[in-house]
Formats: structure tokens, C-alpha cells, sequence
């Protein structure tokens, strides 16, 4: 694997580990204000990013590549309300989104073609998760004049939302 490809990959578990970090300072950040159901929505969020992270790892052992870790940032936990958080989840995801395609685009000018599908499944997955803190964003955004409103939704989120241990 082409050196910048690999140094890339180490940065990209760098940046799931990363978002595991944001999304469990995010669910404190929820809890505290008692809204269990958006709570558990990015504890979710924060176990899949975990997994997220171990399948880059997997996959660059599978092709004999030295992986180097790197210190995990802490993140920034100043929302100043619900749909701030949110608008944070959706930018981070937006900016992880942009992280992944150079990715692919240095594995295809360097002809990694294992590496190019490999991180096609990132790519649909970053489809899916832009899309459900956007839809979950629009929401919010289309009843921001009524908090009771919000706490509606997190009441409902908290009966859809299986919790996955
Ligand atoms: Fe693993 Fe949410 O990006």
C-alpha cells in the first residue's frame, strides 16, 4: 500500500475513534438534560463508530500494514441546546463524509483497487448517517419555537430507538 494511503487509514481509525469520543460527550450531554431518548440515538452512534473503527484496523492487518495510533482529541461539549448538538453531529458527519472520499480518491490515483471497494461501504454508510441527522435536524428545526415540542420528540425517539448494549 502506497505510504500515504496507509498514513490516511491510521488518521481515518484516528477520526472514528474520534467520533466515538464526540457522540459519548454528546449522549452525557443529553442525559444531563434528560432527554434519554435523543441519549440513546448517539449512544448508538457512538458504539457504530467503534465498529467503524475496528473494520479499518481489520482490514489494513489483513493487508500486512503497519497501523500507528494516534492521541485521541477530546471534543468540544459546549451545545447550547438540542438542535445545536444535532447541527454538530451532521457538520462532523459532513467533514468525516470529506474525509473518507480522499481517501478513495488516493486509492484509485494509486491504484489500490482492494483498498477503492473497501472503503465503498464507508461511502454509503456516510450517505446514511448524513441523512438521518439531517432528517432528524429538519425536525427539530420545524418546531424550534416550541420546546415541548422537542420533548416530544425525544419521547418518541426513545420508544423507536432500539438501545443496543
Ligand atoms: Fe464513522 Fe460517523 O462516521
Amino acid at each position: 500500500m502506497e505510504n500515504t494511503l496507509r498514513e490516511g487509514l491510521c488518521e481515518q481509525i484516528n477520526k472514528e475513534l474520534y467520533s466515538a469520543y464526540l457522540y459519548f460527550a454528546m449522549s452525557i450531554y443529553f442525559i444531563e438534560i434528560n432527554m434519554e431518548g435523543f441519549a440513546k440515538v448517539i449512544k448508538n452512534q457512538a458504539k457504530e463508530e467503534l465498529s467503524h473503527a475496528k473494520k479499518i484496523y481489520n482490514y489494513m492487518l489483513s493487508r500486512d500494514e503497519k497501523i500507528t495510533l494516534k492521541d485521541i482529541l477530546s471534543p468540544d461539549n459546549n451545545w447550547i441546546n438540542p438542535i445545536d448538538a444535532i447541527q454538530g453531529a451532521l457538520n462532523h458527519e459532513k467533514f468525516v463524509t470529506e474525509s473518507i472520499e480522499k481517501l478513495f480518491e488516493i486509492s484509485k490515483e494509486t491504484k489500490d483497487y482492494a483498498t477503492e471497494i473497501f472503503l465503498q461501504w464507508f461511502i454509503e454508510e456516510q450517505v446514511e448517517e448524513e441523512a438521518k441527522f439531517r432528517t432528524l435536524l429538519e425536525k427539530m428545526q420545524s418546531i424550534e419555537k416550541c420546546e415541548c415540542e422537542i420533548i416530544h420528540i425525544d419521547r418518541n425517539l426513545k420508544l423507536d430507538e432500539e438501545y443496543i448494549e
